[in-house]
This record gives structure tokens, sequence and C-alpha cells, in this order.
């Protein structure tokens, strides 16, 4: 077996995850290959087609050296045994399961292409998120090979955007699931054999196949669950006088629940978690498993709620009215740290703003491109800038949809005084002084943070 690795997808799990086993690895050759030329010709650049800290500089180190970004996916193919796959697996839009199953086209289509490419024995890695019982249809479609052999392996990728680069260099665990037959131990070992070059070996767990997909799509839902619980209460929290970070931190302080993902705002975002709820709720339903489906629906449901509640309280304080009104969003990216803004609760919220007929001024640092092509059809009602000072002005209200360091920073009473007065300040992500903003003359408020009489 040759050393050589390859990745079909160059987005964000491929190229970060290849860019950073090709530095671990310096004598193992790794191939990114994609369908979409602009993307590969992106990686190839100075302007990489995705924002993360630290990923420049390590494109930079590798990239020529053991990092090659390439269309030519056949010749990937055959210049190695090892293919991992981190096409995407998106939300199915049509037919059966519209809107909730996983549309598994891109993932089936790169399994046919490396049946017709091989030339070699291969270990197939899923890396990408992925049904529970996906191996089986894609050893199923290699069986087909009349030749070699295809061992199939889940490999889920858990890092998160904005931190990519150190949870692929300090994961929790790496998760690696084959089957417990000789070869697929032997497939097993094989990957493990990858991340070893700098992950202690007991953070790699080997597990059958199943467990390995089915553990992805639990990690996710969990961590939504979290969120979602933790919003749940914020509505609590600002109708009986407690403080929801108060609580959170309290509660958090229990070793038994952990202080991690407690943190109230406009809910979640991200290409991942409702999606992979919603597919996880779709696999149980296709069991029978109704009162499960429904319990993990609830998740996704209470995420919508909390933004039509965040706009319902903007609604409330501003005199139950944003027609023709300026409205400047703070952030358009799911979280701080990425330019991504693929189901960021930015959209929602402005969409249910622009219904309302508001006129909005969105800034954000590095996500203004994708947020730009996300309201390209309402494109006219809505004013773009990097400038934050630019989106205030002449503004009745901030919204701070996205947690960036520097809106912490910002000069407030600058903003204040080239806002309409009075002016309103609605910080979902309960990150700013809210008593400091009061003393500017803000009218200002968080999420969760009842009045405590
Ligand atoms: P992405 O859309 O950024 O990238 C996927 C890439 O695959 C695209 O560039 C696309 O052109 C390419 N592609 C699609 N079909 C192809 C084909 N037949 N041949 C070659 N290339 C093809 O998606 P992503 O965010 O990188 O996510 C990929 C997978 O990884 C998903 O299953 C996702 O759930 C999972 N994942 C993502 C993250 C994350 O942080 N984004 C984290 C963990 C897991
Ligand atoms: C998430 C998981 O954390 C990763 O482990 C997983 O690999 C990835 O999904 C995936 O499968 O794609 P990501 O979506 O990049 O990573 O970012 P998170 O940090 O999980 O944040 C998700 C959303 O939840 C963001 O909108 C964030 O602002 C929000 N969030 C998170 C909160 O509102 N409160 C919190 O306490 C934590």
């Amino acid at each position: 077996m040759n050393k050589n690795i390859c990745c079909i997808g160059a987005g964000y799990i491929g190229g970060p995850t290849m860019a950073v086993i090709a530095e671990h690895c310096p004598d193992r050759t790794v191939m990114v290959v994609d369908i979409n030329a602009e993307r590969i010709a992106a990686w190839n650049s100075d302007q990489l087609p995705i924002y993360e800290p630290g990923l420049d500089d390590v494109v930079r180190r590798v990239r020529n050296r053991n990092l090659f970004f390439s269309t030519d996916i056949e010749a990937a193919i055959q210049s190695c045994d090892i293919i991992f796959v981190g096409v995407n697996t998106p939300t199915k839009m049509f037919g059966r399961g519209a809107g909730c199953a996983s549309d598994l086209q891109y993932w089936e289509a790169t399994a046919r292409t490396i049946v017709k490419a091989a030339n070699s024995n291969k270990i197939v890695v899923e890396k990408c998120t992925l049904p529970v019982r996906t191996a089986a249809a894609m050893e199923q479609i290699l069986q087909e090979h009349p030749r070699y052999h295809f061992d199939v392996i889940s490999n889920p990728e858990f890092l998160a955007e904005g931190s990519a680069i150190a949870d692929l260099e300090h994961p929790d665990r790496v998760l690696i699931g084959g089957h417990q037959t000789p070869q697929g131990l032997a497939a097993i070992e094989a990957i493990v054999d990858i991340y070893a070059a700098w992950v202690p070996r007991e953070r790699i767990l080997a597990t059958n196949v199943w467990s390995s997909e089915l553990t992805k799509l639990v990690a996710n839902a969990m961590l939504a669950q979290r969120v979602s619980s933790i919003n749940s209460i914020s509505a609590l929290c600002e109708e009986t006088g407690a403080d929801i970070d108060e609580v959170a931190r309290a509660m958090g302080m229990d070793g038994r629940i952990g202080a991690k993902f407690l943190k109230a705002g406009p809910g979640f975002g991200g290409s991942c978690f409702r999606k992979d709820i919603l597919n996880l709720v779709y696999i149980c339903e296709s069991y029978g498993l109704k009162e499960v489906a429904e319990y993990w629906r609830q998740v996704v449901l209470i995420n919508d709620y909390q933004q039509e509640r965040l706009v319902g309280n903007m609604l409330l304080e501003m005199f139950n009215t944003v027609a023709n009104k300026r409205i400047a969003l703070f952030g358009f990216a799911f979280k701080a740290n990425t330019g991504d803004t693929r189901e960021s609760p930015a959209i929602r919220i402005a969409r249910l703003l622009l219904d309302e007929h508001a006129q909005l001024a969105i800034t954000d640092p590095k996500a203004l491109a994708h947020a730009q092509g996300d309201l390209s059809d309402v494109a006219d009602r809505v004013h773009f800038t990097t400038d934050p000072y630019e989106a205030a002005q002449g503004a009745d209200a901030i919204v701070v949809l996205t947690d960036w360091a520097e809106y912490r920073t910002l000069d407030f009473a600058r903003l204040y005084a080239g806002m309409r007065k009075p002016a309103f300040l609605f910080d979902a992500r309960n990150m700013l002084d809210l008593a400091g903003l009061r003393a500017i003359g803000f009218h200002a408020r968080g999420v969760g943070k009842g009045v405590a009489e």
C-alpha cells in the first residue's frame, strides 16, 4: 500500500483537514480535488476560498511541498490507496424526505467516480457527515468493481469553524469506525497511522462503523440541544427577572452539566447543526421511532422560535413598528472568526425585519460577500458596509448578531451620536455592557435578561 492520500471535496472540511495532515505527515503526498475549478484555483492562490484563523500559514508551509490542489479527480484517485470523501451532504430539498433527509447525490457521485477510476485496492474514508448505515450503500456501489477490493471506513470530523486549525491540531478525540473483520481492522489501522503522527494514541478511538457514523450525528444533535435548551430558558428569564448568564454560569459549574455550549443567543447557525438534526429526525422516523424523532425536532423548532422571539422583542420596544426604520445588523456570520453565513441566524432575522418593511444596513468584518449573496433578491433594501459606524449612521437600532470580539471595543458614544433618537441596541449575543450603553443613552436590551425586582 502506498502512503499517498487524496481527498475528494475541497470545502471547509477537505481543505483544512488535509492541510493539517500534510503538515504532520511530510512523508505522504496529499492531493485535494474538487469538481469546482474556481474553488481549486482559490486554494492555489493567495486568497484562500475560506477564512479560518491560522489556515493561511499552514497552507503556505505545505502547499506544493506535499499538499496539492487539483481538479483532476481520476488522477488523484489513481495516485493513492487512501481516499477521503469530504463532499457536501446538504438537506434534501425535493421528493421523499424533502426538508429533512440528507441529499446523498454528491456522495454517491464520488463513489461512482472511485469505481470508475480505481486502479488498485483502496481504503475509502467517509469524512463527510452521513446517515448511519451509509457505509453499506457505499460498499454496495464499490463492490461492483470486477477487480479491486474497497474497505470503507467512517472517520467523521468534529472541528468547529473559526477554530478549525486548533481543533485539528488538538482534537478531543479522533473517531475511526470500520468492520470488525481482519481486513476491516487492518484498514482502521492504516487510518490510525495517519493521525498517530500528532494525536496521542489514547485519543484515537476505534469503533464499529455504524457507531462511528451515528456518533457524529448525535454529537451535533447534543451540542445543538444544549443551545436550544439555554435559549428556551432565556425566554423564561425575561418573564421572571432571572438573568440567563447568571443561570448558565451557576448551572454550568456543576461538573455533571459543564459550562460549554450554554451561551444564549440568536439561535445556532452553521451548515451542520440543523441539517444533521433533521437527518437524525428522518432516520428515526424511517425506523418508526416517532417519539424519538419528535424529541429531536423540538431542538430545531426552539431555534426558529428564538429568532422570531428576538424580532418580536425588537418590535415591542420600538413602538410596534420598524417600517422604514434603518436597522443596523452588526455581524452576519453564523459565529465569530468565520466568513461563513450558511444557516446563519442573521439571514432569518434580516428577512423577518424586511417583512416588517425595515431598511437594513449590514456590517461584518469577514462575511459581507456571502451576506450579499444570501440577500441578493432584496438587495435594494439592504446596505452593506464593512464600517460599523457607517452602518449605524442614521439608524434607529443596532442589533448585534455575531460575537465578533471587535464589537466589544467599538466607540459606542460615537455610534450613539450618529443615530436617530430614541436609539435602540439589541445585543443578541449578550456580549456588551448593557449598563454602560444605557448610561450613554441607548435603550439597550440583551437576551434572557429579565428585570430583577
Ligand atoms: P463544502 O460545501 O464547503 O465543500 C464540499 C465540496 O465538495 C465542494 O467544494 C463541492 O464542489 C465538492 N464536491 C461535491 N460533489 C463533488 C464530486 N462529485 N466530486 C468532487 N467534489 C465534489 O462542505 P463542507 O462544509 O466542507 O462539508 C462537507 C462535509 O463535511 C459535510 O458532510 C459536512 O456535514 C461535514 N462537516 C463539515 C464541517 C464544517 O465545519 N463545515 C464540520 C464537520 C463535518
Ligand atoms: C459544530 C460542532 O461544534 C463541531 O463539532 C462539528 O464538527 C461541526 O458543527 C459540523 O459538523 O459542522 P460549528 O457549526 O462550526 O461546529 O460551530 P459551533 O461552535 O458548534 O457553533 C454552532 C452555532 O451555535 C453557532 O451559531 C454558535 O454561535 C451557536 N452557539 C454555540 C450558541 O449560540 N451558544 C453556544 O453556547 C455555543
